[in-house]
């Protein structure tokens, strides 16, 4: 696809091409991360966070003043006057886009993005939306893949959590069956990846296992990524107290693992991955966070000057 001038709404719009074109491009920004440029001198981001963030909306604004770009920000725009005199998510697209060079969103609703993004004239990119999807999130778990094994191409990825609800472990299954890998998905039998999903998977020519007993099958493991319980997704959160404890990364469990396997979260954990895991060099998850910033560094240039 032509980055310049597109939003960035879902992970569908991209394909393997893309994505290893994308990775290139953000090698390259890793020097850029160290010494700065003013590649977006001139350039204004606008970040209009709906919903709770502070890893991705860091991200993107540190990507955006690394380029010499600049940011503006509210810091929680249900707060604003936006909401408080109920104007349209349409008109908030317009009006932003009016003052601004690229708009990134994350919003609790899904479709709230898309409609941001008709009313803006300026591109406009999904930094999270719902329960559905979290693209540039997917973009960075798969750049860490690559970085850290040297291809995606015949690895196993086991995807670990609340697949029902995790925006993220979506948009790592949807990026990944780009790519010649078998999944090995691990939930609670309540919480599996959605069926379209699944048939996403297996319309691109994917396997797939599903599972509740992680320990069984953490041995085949080339990558873990795993997220936490998405509590404020239930419609009822006290009943995602029963799937407590049901997946945990923890040393006990690396001893079944391989030595090279390496391990994602997207952060913020919570008992899902148990901090001795953090001095085990198969844990990635920070270099993950740095990795967020040379993607999303990638990603603006691209959308911006192409
Ligand atoms: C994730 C999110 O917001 O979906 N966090 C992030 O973007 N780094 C994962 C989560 O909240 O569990």
């Amino acid at each position: 696809m032509k980055f310049k001038g597109q939003h960035i709404l879902s992970t569908k719009q991209f394909d393997k091409k893309d994505l290893l074109s994308l990775f290139s491009e953000a090698k390259k920004m890793e020097k850029i991360f160290k010494k700065g440029s003013d590649l977006l001198s001139g350039k204004i981001m606008a970040s209009l966070f709906f919903e709770a963030s502070t890893r991705t909306r860091f991200s993107f604004e540190v990507a955006m003043l690394k380029l010499g770009g600049k940011v503006v920000s509210n810091f929680d725009m249900q707060l604003t006057s936006a909401i408080k005199k109920m104007e349209t998510l349409e008109d908030t697209g317009k009006v932003v886009s009016q003052l601004v060079d690229v708009v990134v969103v994350r919003h609790p609703e899904v479709g709230a993005v898309a409609k941001i993004a008709e009313g803006s004239d300026v591109p406009v990119i999904n930094a999270g939306e719902g329960a559905l999807e979290h693209p540039t999130q997917g973009l960075l778990d798969l750049y860490t893949i690559w970085k850290e094994k040297g291809r995606i191409d015949g690895l196993t990825v086991g995807l670990v959590g609340d697949l029902m609800y995790s925006r993220v472990l979506h948009s790592d299954a949807d990026l990944l069956k780009f790519f010649d890998v078998k999944f090995v998905l691990v939930s609670p039998s309540e919480l599996q990846l959605p069926q379209e999903m699944k048939d996403g998977l297996r319309k691109a020519g994917r396997t797939y296992i599903e599972t509740e007993n992680l320990p069984s099958v953490v041995g085949e493991m080339d990558v873990l990524s795993c997220n936490r319980l998405q509590k404020e997704r239930f419609s009822n959160p006290a009943d995602c107290e029963k799937f407590r404890g049901s997946f945990r990364v923890n040393a006990a469990l690396l001893k079944k693992a391989k030595k090279d396997m390496i391990i994602l979260n997207p952060l913020p954990r919570i008992e899902e991955l148990d901090t001795e895991v953090d001095k085990d060099p198969r844990a990635k998850y920070f270099e993950q966070v740095k990795n967020g910033v040379v993607v999303r560094m990638a990603l603006l240039k691209k959308i911006l000057i192409g």
